[in-house]
């Protein structure tokens, strides 16, 4: 061929090149001029519908040019049961029982960005089975308090943990055809006052710690949808927050699609308006009518208007809206969906103590004895508004019992009582004898004598303790991480009848374990694990499978020596005694008038949470602080043993590259998830003690060794310039610090930046 016209040839690819999309948010852009069009046909009347809720779950299209609505699913660990189009009732639909995945502690626990992908997938999938074009999630707001609501829907109390889980659950949920819609955009890290407290947090952290989560799922994996937070961030409501919405989100990270208030968290037609909210959800108080009489009256510009409508219909293009005789025909949780969440339970799990090899259950025993509520109660549904109505649930009792087979007898006892959670509607004739009314209230005696008769003649007791959804709830946090109605005393008791005792937590966030630590020689930690929990569960402590979970956030000593408590940041006011959400679903389910919101919350003084703990959340407190902990991040034991080699470091332009060998000198198969943390060395700049900088989960067979890389991007070392308002990179050295924990550091080494 003629050297010109390969030339040519290599010029028109290149040009291809350059015009296709430069970043995932720029893929949302290649209709615009489609969109301009349609725009142009549009009424005024028909933009500002699009600007609010059309049902609780939906919002709309545009029916006369064949527009379909935008339809949404409560996630974030399964596809939310439909409710009545106009609240969060049940509808009562036959096909709408969903998988439950574990929640997003759960999955964070895996430090997997394989199965962060997959999770996403399985999501994306139910979604559309359900017609669905929008999932309300991932939650991936940073842990920053125990006590925290909605500790177990969010997912590390560790930035970069939390980012590349995001981006993951995004991508994967992405690549199925579905949107996510990413929240709580910004710094929800209470709910405590949720809907009014002003987070008060420094440039530095804000953009280090807690837009981290966001950052990455939107700039790398073009979220399309944005769910600003219920709370205020230095002064104003998250949904017309200017310095969030339209400085960052699409000023710096490029954003091109959407944002949706949280329910009820719209506060204003000029605020939202003028700063970076596309639609209120839910009602149209704000986003309706008083836009048109805002723009007749010169106040707002339908140019405004336009370019919200543009931002909603790119994602509407982006996502083929599925037939309404298509959708919800058949059941939505399906068996690859299943095993999704059974292979995340499967590595989820946390081996936190292991005195004396308790784990794995011996296979000479003939009698296990479980105790306690949190073995036979289901997880998917409770917390509020992150629920699933699951086709199945697997139990860990069923789970034991199912894998313990007919040569194994298992006897059950409930051990304490249940705390059923604050009570909206009238107290009940005949209370149940299991229900605790009090989430302090002690050991029932009772329960108790029966529970310790029944290890008395077991070869083993497991102990099933933790909280659950009554307890760790969005809408309201612990008021502290004890272990509720007594189960320190049934933990302690059994421990007298019988030595061979494991306990296992079922909860989303931490407890306190200072009581069940000193009776407890092996310690699991559980979580809230999905529709195959128990399976998953019963194979770890059977050593079917070797644990291979790790902590995503710290398990403190005691709830004071935590940061936020500790600088007496936290609990920052006297809660003002109603949650709008709380309300609002509170209504829906036992009825009542809607109170007057907008009078109510003006009256009252604005709560503030101050963040003077700066970027010292979780570890980074107390590694920098010399704190002792109960068990670290990144905690988590196995039934094998791993070696780490020494460290060959490189150090490039844009990567920092670590490779070492590492071996399961075990006699099984093994997941090591290996942690990178990076310590400054003679900085200019303040840092904590050390920083997670990468990680990867590593698959061996007993005795195998393999070579494992991992890289640390030079742009996640830098930090943000407050001077120069921009991310910098200082050069100087570093010290690696690698290891199974972020207690147990196995590998030390030098580099320089
Ligand atoms: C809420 C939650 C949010 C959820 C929404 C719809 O109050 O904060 O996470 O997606 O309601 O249920």
């Amino acid at each position: 061929m003629h050297k010109n016209v390969l030339k040519l040839m290599g010029l028109m690819l290149l040009i291809a090149a350059c015009a296709g999309p430069k970043s995932p948010q720029d893929r949302l852009t290649v209709n615009d001029k489609k969109i301009d069009k349609i725009i142009e046909q549009m009424t005024l009347e028909e933009k500002v519908e699009m600007l609010h809720s059309k049902t609780n779950m939906s919002s709309a299209g545009v029916p006369r040019l064949g527009i379909a609505d935008m339809n949404y699913a409560d996630g974030p660990f399964g596809i939310r049961e439909e409710g009545v189009p106009n609240g969060f009732t049940p509808a009562g639909w036959k096909l709408d029982s969903a998988t439950y995945f574990p929640t997003g502690s759960a999955l964070a626990a895996t430090w997997s960005k394989d199965l962060a992908y997959l999770y996403g997938t399985g999501m994306g999938k139910e979604a559309r089975l359900r017609g669905k074009d929008i999932i309300l999630g991932p939650a991936v707001n940073i842990q920053r308090l125990p006590v925290g609501g909605r500790t177990y829907e969010y997912l590390s109390e560790d930035p970069i943990l939390s980012a590349a889980l995001s981006l993951n659950y995004t991508l994967g949920v992405q690549d199925q055809g579905t949107a996510v819609c990413i929240k709580h955009f910004a710094v929800n890290n209470q709910e405590t006052n949720r809907g009014s407290v002003d987070a008060q947090v420094d440039e530095r952290t804000l953009r280090e710690i807690y837009l981290k989560p966001f950052e990455s799922a939107i700039v790398k994996g073009g979220a399309m949808s944005v769910m600003p937070a219920y709370n205020r961030v230095n002064g104003d409501y998250c949904s017309e927050n200017e310095h969030l919405l339209n400085e960052i989100l699409r000023g710096e990270w490029g954003f091109k699609g959407y944002t949706l208030s949280d329910w009820g968290g719209t506060h204003s037609t000029m605020g939202a308006m003028l700063h970076g909210l596309n639609v209120q959800m839910t009602g149209s108080s704000y986003l309706g009518k008083p836009v048109i009489d805002s723009i007749n009256t010169g106040a707002l510009t339908e140019d405004l208007v336009d370019e919200k409508v543009r931002q909603i219909l790119r994602v509407r293009f982006a996502i083929e809206p599925v037939p309404a005789d298509v959708a919800n025909t058949e059941m939505t949780s399906k068996p690859e969906q299943q095993q999704i969440a059974y292979k995340v339970a499967q590595r989820s799990i946390v081996l936190l103590k292991n005195q004396g090899n308790v784990l794995p259950l011996s296979k000479n025993v003939k009698k296990i004895a479980v105790i306690g509520q949190n073995a036979v109660l289901k997880t998917q549904s409770g917390g509020m508004g992150a629920g699933v109505k699951a086709l199945y649930e697997i139990t860990p009792l069923q789970g034991i019992q199912k894998r313990a087979g007919d040569a194994v007898e298992v006897v059950y006892a409930p051990g304490y009582k249940n705390f059923a959670g604050r009570r909206w509607g009238p107290a009940a004739a005949n209370p149940n004898p299991l229900v605790a009314t009090a989430i302090d209230e002690p050991a029932d005696p009772d329960l108790l004598a029966e529970a310790v008769a029944a290890a008395k003649d077991a070869d083993v007791v497991i102990f099933f303790g933790g909280t659950n959804k009554n307890i760790e709830t969005e809408g309201s946090d612990r008021q502290n991480i004890k272990l509720p109605t007594g189960q320190e005393e049934v933990v302690a008791a059994l421990y007298e009848a019988n030595h061979n005792l494991v306990s296992v937590l079922i909860s989303g966030g931490p407890c306190d374990l200072q009581v069940l630590e000193q009776y407890s020689p092996a310690i699991v930690q559980g979580w809230w694990n999905g529709t195959e929990g128990g399976t998953a569960l019963a194979e770890v402590l059977f050593g079917d499978i070797a644990p291979s979970g790790k902590l995503p956030f710290t398990f403190p000593v005691k709830l004071e020596d935590s940061p936020a408590y500790a600088m007496g940041n936290f609990p920052n006011a006297a809660p003002t005694g109603g949650d709008l959400f709380t309300e609002q679903y509170r209504r829906d389910v036992i009825g009542g008038s809607a109170p007057q919101q907008g009078d109510r919350r003006a009256a009252r003084p604005v709560p503030v949470s101050k963040y003077t703990e700066g970027s010292l959340v979780g570890y980074r407190w107390f590694d920098t602080k010399n704190v002792p902990v109960m068990y670290a991040f990144g905690h988590g034991l196995s039934y094998v043993d791993f070696t780490y080699g020494p460290m060959k470091v490189k150090s490039g332009k844009k990567v920092v590259t670590v490779t070492f060998d590492l071996t399961n000198t075990g006699s099984m198969e093994a997941d090591e998830v290996v942690q990178l943390y990076v310590r400054r060395i003679d900085s200019k700049v303040e840092w904590p003690y050390k920083e997670l900088k990468a990680f990867d989960r590593v698959t061996l067979g007993a005795g195998e060794t393999k070579t494992v890389t991992l890289e640390i991007p030079a742009e996640d070392l830098r930090y943000w310039n407050v001077d120069t308002n921009s991310w910098t990179l200082e050069h100087g050295k570093l010290e690696l610090l690698l290891g199974s924990a972020s207690d147990d550091i196995r590998q030390k080494a030098d580099a320089t930046i």
